[in-house]
């Protein structure tokens, strides 16, 4: 029974029926727009490698994230700058820290919005690794605990959402402990399960200024050729209590994406990441693709895959857009 009984053109030759049978429908419902934010006052530096992307004083991100949740974003995550940086990353879990400025101004700002904070050492050790270093490596019990002070200092400053994207072992469950003992029980944990040692973080490390000083992080961030690796890191975070799980990058990993949402039954988050956006950007402003058509299409294959929540830097463009449909 094939041709002419079956002809699958039937369906597609309207906007109207194409629209009543489409299996994956885009919407802003899930978008996570991630921001920079840096010291000062109305300081606003442009990241060259992301066009349209910037660092930012407190003053000028509440702004933008005000534009943000007006587009109809639900989410926005935020990354530090700090003044100083040291060994240990000190000021990434002092209540006076950048972030934990920025999620006080922004809960204040508006109230609606999500606000999720990356906890993560990287943008605050002068060594540009996610944890505490000895002799050249890098030491995964005692990162853990200050990685649970600063999901601590965001949860005492606000954030519904913490997400720790460095990698260590047993850190969603330290976290977890520290938040419940502190009286934190509601504040959910979104962790990068599977976060992948990849290419793709280029641009990300110029507008965090985190790239590592010595050596690569492949002795804490996956494999990109190892699959059922991902699911192993998936079931111990939920084991350890992660409410919801990230897969990063997004598009060399859609595979991935769809493994573990078949696998598992809970929120599945995809980080569209910094050097997706920018071989976007810079294709588009080179005029050899159309960024609107391909930004979309990107955006939907992620969900196709079984990413419910996306990051992406393109999320403000996809709210004008999907709006405009
Ligand atoms: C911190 C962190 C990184 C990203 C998110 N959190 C960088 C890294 O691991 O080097 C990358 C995000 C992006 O590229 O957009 N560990």
């Amino acid at each position: 029974m094939s041709f002419p009984t079956h002809r699958p053109r039937r369906l597609r030759r309207s906007e109207a029926i194409r629209c009543l049978v489409r299996e994956t429908r885009p919407s802003t419902a899930g978008l996570v727009y991630p921001m920079f934010v840096c010291p000062g006052k109305g300081v606003r530096v442009d990241v060259s490698s992301m066009p349209g992307i910037a660092q930012q004083s407190v003053d000028k991100l509440v702004e933008e994230a005000r534009e943000a949740a007006d587009l109809g974003i639900p989410a926005v995550i935020l990354f530090g700058l700090p003044e100083h940086k040291d060994e240990k990353g000190s000021e990434g879990y002092i209540a006076s820290g950048v972030v934990q400025r920025a999620v006080e101004a922004i809960r204040k700002a508006r109230p609606e919005l999500l606000v999720v904070t990356d906890v993560c050492l990287c943008e605050y050790t002068d060594h540009g690794h996610c944890g505490v270093i000895k002799n050249e490596e890098v030491l995964n019990d005692p990162t853990v605990e200050l990685l649970a002070e600063m999901a601590l200092s965001h949860a005492r400053a606000g954030a519904q959402i913490v997400a720790p994207s460095d990698m260590m072992d047993g850190r969603v469950a330290a976290i977890r402990k520290k938040l419940d003992v502190a009286g934190f029980a509601d504040v959910a944990i979104l962790s990068y399960a599977a976060k992948y040692c990849s290419g793709f973080y280029g641009p990300f490390r110029e507008a965090a200024q985190s790239a590592p000083q010595f050596g690569d992080r492949r002795s804490y961030q996956m494999d990109p050729a190892n699959a059922r690796e991902a699911l192993k890191e998936v079931a111990l975070d939920l084991e350890e209590g992660a409410d919801m799980i990230m897969v990063k990058p997004a598009l060399p990993y859609l595979d991935i994406i769809h493994r573990v949402r078949e696998a598992f039954d809970v929120p599945v988050a995809a980080y569209n990441v910094s050097g997706e956006y920018a071989m976007v950007k810079a294709a588009a402003q080179n005029g050899w693709i159309d960024e609107k058509r391909v930004v979309l299409e990107i955006f939907t294959s992620i969900q196709r895959a079984g990413a419910s929540i996306v990051l992406t830097y393109h999320a403000k463009d996809l709210a004008r857009w999907l709006k405009a449909c």
